[in-house]
């Protein structure tokens, strides 16, 4: 049994570090929607909006995982980086979806260890859509892979 609840804090934690950067997300990205500008910026701003929703989806999801397996989910974002001009927004969210990708598969590693398939199933579906998040700032920024 004390295995067990060593396991489930440590995926508690790991979910929490997850929700933290979903929160921060969201927040950065619905920042940079409200006070992007540029005579450019209107499919970028729509694109700040679209993804917010997103990650709010995503902070749900794990946020209800979390109370699930009798864990409190925090509240505290992640660092939030804003201001700038859209350039610099959109390499602030391309550097913010590079760093939930690296920790993501990290938590999926655990998770898959732990014995957490609802977990990992989770975060991979996540991960798939960091992963589209990242490619479409990639795209717009013209950075080759
Ligand atoms: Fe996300
Ligand atoms: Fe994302």
């Amino acid at each position: 049994m004390m295995g067990k609840d060593v396991n489930r804090d440590k995926i508690i934690k790991a979910l929490n570090q997850a929700l933290s950067l979903e929160i921060g997300a969201t927040l950065q990205y619905l920042h940079h929607h409200w006070t992007g500008e540029g005579y450019d910026s209107p499919a970028v701003l729509e694109l700040f909006e679209k993804i917010s929703r997103d990650e709010m989806k995503h902070m749900e999801k794990i946020a209800e995982r979390i109370n699930y397996l009798g864990g409190d989910p925090t509240l505290i974002p992640a660092e939030i980086k804003k201001g700038g001009d859209l350039y610099k927004m959109m390499q602030d969210d391309l550097a913010g979806e590079n760093m939930a990708i690296q920790v993501y598969k990290t938590h999926i590693k655990l998770f898959d260890e732990s014995g957490d398939p609802t977990s990992r199933l989770m975060m991979e579906q996540i991960l798939s859509d960091e992963e589209k998040h990242a490619d479409i700032w990639e795209t717009t920024l013209g950075i080759k892979k």
